[in-house]
């Protein structure tokens, strides 16, 4: 745990390291925090579990935690608050480090579950700022190890091509071994009825296809809601394409569209529009689920598409943000699901036609604001990480949620369609 949690650091500020002070300190998009927050927010999320919560010491700067706490300090202020500079914020993170590690050194880590949730939480952090990072539009911003990209599979895929997933029962959820968050489980088994669901992810190919074909003019092909949205925003393409079609925004710059790789920056309003054009929906969180892990033959789930072992990034999944963006749409063959599914993990988060809600049964744990407060309202599940989500968090039970009008985060769709 001490050694991931140093790395889980190292990783925090590699991310930063080319960006300078200005551009750690400006906001660069509404609905992202100034990267400096981001920093100060995992010092004070530490120090609360680690130091104050679990070894029990008071908090290192009871003056900071207000205007770090997520809940009592909403994104769309945190450009206005007297915060740390980064200089003040790396200090933070170093001196809290310091003492939870004392903590650790002192009382061990009990049974490990709270200092491998602020593991996680820092890991998910990472992602966070990548986003800022992409939206920021940073040119030469680098990551130091970039990871160079696979080359398109051949035949490429469209996200077009259609699985049959039989009906039957499968599981859901994560089981009792191990760390899963609270809307995680109970695992439980569900019986699904027989559909189609895409090979991969949908392409930028495919998606330009629809573009040009009049996508965002046809207004049967959207709901009222996404409609409204489109028209108020004057939305017309991707979130990260330039207005000719023919580039979009990567970290470091600019670059020719690729035709072969996963759409991204688009919100669920788009892929539903997209998958009405062509006679088809969006796959339910449980019919993700059931593709990505179901293995029919020995009837249990795996614990990743492929198996149980744990993702090796750039053979089984486009994972851990050294690929500074996605891969195309299949092109991790040894990925597979035991369907045949390809890409589910890694890439872009999917877009699934579910809300946010609990599972029978469900137990908030460690507290209320991590999942619970998001139930039953206007969010919708996005299933399987994307190219910035860190190996240790990227696994086919978790959760994601957002509003359907958002495209700040590295979503993308694949398609499903009833049997
Ligand atoms: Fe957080």
């Amino acid at each position: 745990m001490v050694e991931a949690l140093h790395e889980a650091r190292r990783r925090t500020f590699a991310l930063v390291a080319s960006v300078s002070e200005d551009d750690l300190e400006r906001v660069h998009s509404p609905l992202m925090s100034p990267l400096v927050w981001d920093l100060a927010h995992i010092a004070a999320y530490e120090d609360l579990w680690l130091v104050h919560r679990f070894g029990e010491r008071p908090l290192l700067r009871e003056d900071l935690a207000a205007m770090y706490d997520a809940f009592e300090t909403p994104r769309a202020v945190r450009g206005d608050l007297p915060l740390l500079n980064s200089a003040q914020a790396r200090d933070y993170l170093d001196e809290v480090r310091e003492r939870a590690l004392e903590v650790i050194e002192e009382r061990g880590i009990g049974d490990g579950v709270l200092h491998e949730m602020v593991l996680r939480h820092e890991h998910q952090h990472d992602e966070t700022m990548l986003q800022t990072l992409l939206l920021a539009r940073l040119d030469g911003y680098e990551l130091a190890g970039r990871r160079t990209m696979p080359p398109s599979p051949n035949p490429t895929h469209t996200g077009l091509e259609l699985i049959d997933i039989p009906a039957g029962e499968c599981t859901i959820g994560a089981d009792g071994d191990g760390f899963a968050y609270d809307n995680e489980r109970p695992r439980h088994r569900n019986d699904v009825r027989g559909y189609l669901i895409g090979r991969t992810a949908v392409t930028n190919a495919s998606y330009l296809t629809f573009v040009e074909g009049g996508g965002y003019q046809r207004r049967e092909w959207w709901s009222d809601e996404g409609w409204a949205w489109k028209e108020e925003y004057d939305i017309s393409r991707p979130g990260g394409w330039t207005a000719d079609l023919t580039a979009e925004w990567r970290l470091g710059g600019l670059e020719p569209l690729h035709p072969d790789r996963p759409v991204v920056h688009v919100s669920w309003f788009e892929a539903d529009a997209f998958a009405r054009a062509h006679g088809a929906r969006l796959p339910t969180e449980i019919e993700w689920e059931k593709a990505a892990t179901w293995d029919q033959d020995r009837e249990m789930a795996r614990r990743y598409p492929w198996g149980n072992r744990r993702p090796a990034p750039g053979q089984h999944a486009n994972l851990d943000q050294r690929g500074c963006g996605t891969a195309p749409a299949g092109a991790y063959p040894d990925g597979a699901s035991a369907y045949g599914c390809l890409g589910m993990i890694g890439d872009t988060w999917e877009w699934t036609s579910s809300g946010f809600d609990g599972y029978a049964g469900f137990v908030a744990h460690p507290y209320r604001e991590y999942s619970e407060v998001f139930f039953g309202g206007d969010y919708r599940v996005l299933r399987g990480g994307s190219w910035a989500t860190r190996t240790r968090v990227a696994t086919s039970t978790f959760r994601n949620w957002d509003y359907p009008q958002r495209r700040q985060i590295f979503s993308g769709f694949r398609i499903a369609r009833s049997a």
